[in-house]
């Protein structure tokens, strides 16, 4: 499968639904690549770091060829750039995947030369996050759009997206509800707002000095920056093996403050993190997987205990774990994105930081469960995690590679470094 959506330097996420480079799932496809064959499995992050904006920013979307296939399409973007791209950005997996391509390397010579090339580029973006998502250095980060969270119609946005307009939207055609159910897709009504964001950026000049205060949409996900957390301390480990001193410092200094700050997101009775509107200060009363991923970093021990109790509460309700919307919140909806399927994406993070917290016989549930979900139902993009039905997109890159990584993982107690 990772094979037949190469289109040569890039995968997309999909055939049809997906036809551009969208920029974790590339970081997460390198992870599959890397085990037949490496060099392409570097060149997949280096295609999307070629795309960096010259503020540090890593786009969401690279639209390498023209396709009338998605929408919105560069022409909605307007981002004026040789190749086109979007103006937001993604969850910045990229320096956990470096890391890991470069730990776990047979070829360590050429392992080290790329690594030593996108170090500065991934320190760049993570330097860009701080400084533009976090303008009043409180340590974690926001993201301004929904679909930069990677969890596009999650629960957690609707609160805050009722302050987001729907008027004076050029009028579109959706494109994603020809390849897939719209019953599993987005709203109208979302989908309006998505679009006003974009245009109200757009209008902005894509200028990210202008955009993080301007936007009515400012939500700090403890996922997000769980991701953004590892890959800082991630980046360090690989700056320090490579003698980048000042890198490592650098990023080690940022994962600390985000640890720190990430305490605030705690909610006790929910047993998870939750997000926070930043236009209010205020916590987002929406038990999702956002709150659940920040056991991908180094949070303290007692929190990931917890989060393994509130992941087998939930396991008491499903037939698999882990959904990305508390099942028994009555918002939760088995088919419908990121309103309650399990993705294996997500299951592979989680799986990762259980082990590493001491919880391994959960994770290795995880792992098992997500193995059961493909052999039962195919590569799909996610799951409906009670009957295991495949939703969404079909023979899905990612999926196939997280695949790959749990079957080299499975049964050796092998944390991913
Ligand atoms: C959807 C997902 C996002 C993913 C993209 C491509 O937009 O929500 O996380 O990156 O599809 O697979």
């Amino acid at each position: 499968m990772l094979r037949e959506n190469d289109r040569g330097t890039y995968t997309v996420p999909t055939r049809g639904l997906y036809p551009f480079q969208w920029n974790w799932d590339s970081c997460l496809t390198a992870l599959g690549q890397r085990h037949f064959d490496e060099a392409r499995a570097w060149l997949e992050i280096e295609t999307l770091f070629a795309h960096q904006w010259p503020d540090g920013m890593v786009p969401h979307i690279v639209f390498h060829v023209p396709s009338d296939g998605y929408f919105p399409g560069p022409e909605v973007w307007a981002t004026n750039r040789l190749v086109p791209t979007s103006g937001i950005t993604q969850p910045p997996v990229a320096g956990f995947s470096v890391k890991r391509l470069f730990t776990e390397a047979r070829d360590k010579t050429p392992a080290r030369a790329r690594a030593a090339e996108l170090l500065p580029k991934v320190d760049a973006w993570h330097r860009w996050f701080y400084a533009m998502r976090d303008p009043q250095g409180e340590g974690l980060v926001a993201i301004l759009h929904p679909w930069e969270s990677g969890r596009d119609n999650s629960i957690d946005w609707d609160e805050a997206f009722r302050r987001v307009p729907s008027d004076g939207i050029e009028p579109y055609t959706r494109r994603d509800t020809q390849h897939a159910d719209p019953s599993h897709r987005p709203t109208k009504e979302q989908y309006d707002r998505y679009l006003w964001l974009v245009q109200l950026f757009r209008g902005l000049g894509w200028d990210n000095a202008r955009l993080h205060d301007a936007s009515p949409f400012r939500v700090v996900d403890p996922g997000f920056n769980a991701i953004l957390i590892r890959s800082c301390n991630a980046l360090a480990d690989v700056a320090e093996a490579l003698g980048e001193a000042s890198i490592a410092a650098d990023n080690r200094a940022r994962a600390a403050r985000g640890l720190a700050a990430l305490e605030r997101l705690w909610s006790a009775p929910h047993g998870q993190y939750l997000c926070l509107d930043r236009t209010n200060g205020a916590l987002i009363d929406s038990a999702s997987i956002g709150g659940i991923l920040p056991v991908f970093a180094a949070i303290p021990k007692a929190r990931a205990e917890e989060i393994a109790r509130t992941i087998e509460r939930q396991s008491e309700r499903l037939r698999y774990v882990v959904a990305s919307h508390d099942p028994a919140d009555p918002r939760f909806e088995a088919k419908r994105y990121w309103r309650g399927p399990a993705w294996l994406v997500t299951n592979y993070m989680i799986a990762d930081g259980l082990r590493s917290a001491g919880h391994p016989a959960l994770a290795d549930r995880i792992v098992a469960m997500s193995l059961e979900l493909i052999t039962q139902s195919g590569f799909a993009e996610y799951y409906d995690p009670v009957t295991a039905e495949p939703c969404g997109g079909g023979r899905f890159t990612w999926t196939a590679a997280m695949v790959l990584e749990f079957l080299a993982t499975e049964g050796q107690n092998g944390s991913p470094t």
